[in-house]
């Protein structure tokens, strides 16, 4: 919802807006890691708070929700899916691409709005089941507890409402692609979900792929804008506007207003664009954008959120300024008194210590539903410990339905290019196949699993291992494991043809307190390393390459995970001490 600047000077008291700030310099990206699909709005009535979410797929909780006071400082204060009952869809999913797909945040009247798809990847599945559109709704954000959603039939995705001078409410969505690219509205009952007949409203300029539509009414026209091209290197923004809502819309002859098509930028695929105003009634235009240069082959990093500077002058077309790495633009002054439990994002230190009585922070996430019985912080005798319980499936496992416990793995976003994380892992497995580690994890196709395992020597030798005493060794011994799963290879669980995976035998004594470590050496590699008691130096096991193959609509998490391979695990592992270092000073 776009706010007229009479609203805010009513709102603030004052008879004029204050003068802008002087221009400063910003960094992108404002959201780093998996964050795409960025939708964000202005809050007056709300201590002029900028209110902003992201796109979740099949992490739970979903939907993170960040606030700021001077779009730089964004604080995560909280999930709008964060119930299992909210969506129990979301435990049955099958694939990567599935899940929550591009929300739209708005306030009207004294309620924020959370509008978004929850889509089933599947092609079992007929066109209109695929999609299954919902509205959330909560009084105060910061209580960290949204409504269940209200359904509705749309069949397509990326759903954005929009309230009319007159009082009525419209959804703008894009209609399934394949069929006929078309935005489309329908006036729409936000507490029912019950809607009108279907407008066509604009094709966009002719790019593949019309989504991602937001409308806004200024100056007596209503804009319509939206992404073309497909979320890769082709990606941009468009905009039309009309005098009448239902249309005709009118292309603006300046098409695309924002994109890194065909340029040499680090930050490609930006599009998918959303535009509000501040305090001073300047503009500004959130988006996503990968860091992955026109080559567009390796980013790690996923689609992640930026923020550009944006020009609105009354009765023109709004002007986006292009999305780069460093940019400047009249920012609110630095301002981090935001309220709310929460976690600043992109801070390069997250220290996990799992103290008695606490929860883990709101920037975890498991895939899909945990299983909640399978985490336990501080359980007795194990004070400072995250106790995970092997869970039957393993990260590869390619749905939800295939096995009756879920996955146990919890984690966050990679974000930053380059970081190391650390911890410290207490795990004796007895069981052949059972496993417990840490995790480079992209989708359930392309991870690399850094862990302690228990193998016959035949089956160690089977995962590449090389060492000697084969012969003494008992039935089952225990062994420092890497994992390169990724669909780069035909047969699914070998390796990839760059990643290097490793096996090292340890001491039953020595599993207990190793340390596990992850560092990302570049922007491309990971090496996994770890270090036993007995040792004082630190081991490669092996590397990890992330590339695009893993569909490129998510991002990193990184995290610990116990399986029994297949089978259901008995021994716990206890992790403690989880650091993340990210290095902010490389881009
Ligand atoms: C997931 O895939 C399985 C196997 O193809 C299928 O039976 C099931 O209906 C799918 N579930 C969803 C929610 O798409
Ligand atoms: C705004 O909300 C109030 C309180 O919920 C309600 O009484 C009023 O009708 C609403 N106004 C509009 C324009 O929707
Ligand atoms: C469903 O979508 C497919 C393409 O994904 C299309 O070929 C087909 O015509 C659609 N079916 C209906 C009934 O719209
Ligand atoms: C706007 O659209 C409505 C519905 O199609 C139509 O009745 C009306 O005449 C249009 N108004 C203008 C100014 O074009
Ligand atoms: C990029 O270049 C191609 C080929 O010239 C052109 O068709 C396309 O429209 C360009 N895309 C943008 C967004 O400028
Ligand atoms: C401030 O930044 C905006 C957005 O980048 C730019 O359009 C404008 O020219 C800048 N103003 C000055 C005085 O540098
Ligand atoms: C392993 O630890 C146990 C219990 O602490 C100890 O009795 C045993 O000697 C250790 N074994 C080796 C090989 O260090
Ligand atoms: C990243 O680091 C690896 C390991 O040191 C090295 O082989 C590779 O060339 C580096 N890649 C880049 C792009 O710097
Ligand atoms: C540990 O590393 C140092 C420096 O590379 C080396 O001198 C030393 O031999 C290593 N120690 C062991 C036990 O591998
Ligand atoms: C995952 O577990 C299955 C058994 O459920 C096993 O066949 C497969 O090898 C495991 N793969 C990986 C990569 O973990
Ligand atoms: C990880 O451990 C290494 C070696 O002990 C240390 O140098 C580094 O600072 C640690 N990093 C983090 C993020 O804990
Ligand atoms: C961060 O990266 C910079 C630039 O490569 C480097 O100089 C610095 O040592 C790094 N810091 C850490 C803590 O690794």
């Amino acid at each position: 919802m776009f706010f007229p600047s009479f609203l805010i000077a009513l709102v603030s008291g004052a008879a004029v807006l204050a003068a802008s700030p002087q221009n400063s310099t910003f960094q992108n990206p404002l959201i780093p890691g998996f964050h795409p699909d960025p939708s964000c709005i202005f809050v007056p009535e709300w201590d002029d708070t900028f209110f902003c979410a992201t796109s979740s797929f099949n992490a739970f909780p979903g939907i993170p929700v960040f606030a700021s006071k001077d779009l730089q400082n964004m604080k995560q204060i909280g999930n709008v899916l964060n119930r299992p009952t909210q969506l129990p869809g979301l435990g049955t999913t099958n694939g990567s691409t599935s899940g929550i797909w591009a929300p739209s945040i708005r306030y009207h009247n004294g309620t924020f709005y959370l509008v978004t798809t929850m889509v089933y990847d599947n092609l079992a599945f007929d066109n209109i089941s695929r999609w299954d559109n919902i509205i959330f709704k909560t009084t105060d954000p910061y209580a960290d507890h949204w409504s269940d959603p209200v359904h509705f039939m749309f069949e397509g995705y990326d759903t954005s409402p929009f309230w009319d001078l007159d009082g009525k409410t419209y959804i703008v969505g894009s209609h399934e692609y394949k069929v006929f690219p078309m935005i489309q509205g329908f006036e729409i009952d936000l507490e029912t979900g019950v809607s009108g007949p279907i407008m066509d409203l604009w094709p966009g300029t002719g790019g593949h792929a019309p989504e991602g539509p937001h409308m806004y009414y200024k100056d007596d026209y209503y804009y319509l804008m939206i992404a073309e091209g497909g979320t890769g290197v082709t990606h941009m923004e468009t905009i039309a506007r009309s005098r009448n809502l239902t249309g005709p819309f009118n292309s603006n002859p300046a098409n695309p207003i924002l994109t890194n098509a065909n340029t040499t930028e680090y930050f490609q695929t930006v599009g998918h664009a959303d535009i509000f105003q501040d305090s001073h009634g300047d503009w500004w235009t959130v988006a996503l954008s990968t860091r992955s240069g026109p080559a567009h082959v390796y980013y790690p990093m996923g689609r992640e959120t930026i923020l550009t500077a944006a020009k609105w002058e009354e009765g023109e077309w709004p002007i986006l300024s292009p999305v780069r790495g460093q940019e400047t633009g009249p920012l609110p002054r630095p301002n981090k008194n935001v309220p709310g439990i929460g976690t600043w994002i992109g801070q390069p230190t997250d220290h996990l210590t799992f103290n008695p009585g606490t929860v883990l922070p709101k920037h975890f996430v498991y895939n899909r539903f945990p299983d909640t019985s399978a985490f336990t912080i501080s359980p007795p005798g194990h004070p400072h410990n995250l106790r995970l319980i092997p869970s039957v499936l393993n990260l590869t496992t390619l749905d939800g339905l295939t096995a009756a416990t879920p996955q146990t793995f919890v984690g966050r976003r990679q974000e930053h290019v380059e970081f190391t994380l650390n911890v410290t892992l207490d795990f004796d497995p007895k069981q052949e196949e059972e496993e417990a580690g840490i995790t480079v994890f992209l989708s359930q196709t392309q991870h690399f699993d850094l862990g302690v395992v228990a193998l016959s020597p035949e089956q160690a030798v089977a995962a590449g291992y090389k060492g000697d005493s084969m012969d003494n060794t008992p039935t089952l011994s225990q062994y420092v494991r890497l994992r390169t799963i990724s669909p780069h290879s035909s047969a699914l669980g070998s390796k990839d043809t760059q990643s290097h995976p490793g096996i090292f035998s340890i001491g039953d004594n020595d599993s207990r307190g190793i340390k596990l470590q992850i560092e990302a050496v570049n922007s491309t590699w990971y090496a996994f390393r770890y270090q036993a008691p007995s040792q004082t130096n630190w081991t490669t096991v092996g590397w990890g390459i992330s590339s695009e193959v893993s569909g490129g609509f998510t991002g990193t998490i990184l995290g610990m995970f116990a399986t029994g391979n297949g089978v259901e695990g008995k021994d716990p592992a206890y992790f403690s001490d989880f650091l993340y270092a990210g290095n902010s000073s490389v881009f």
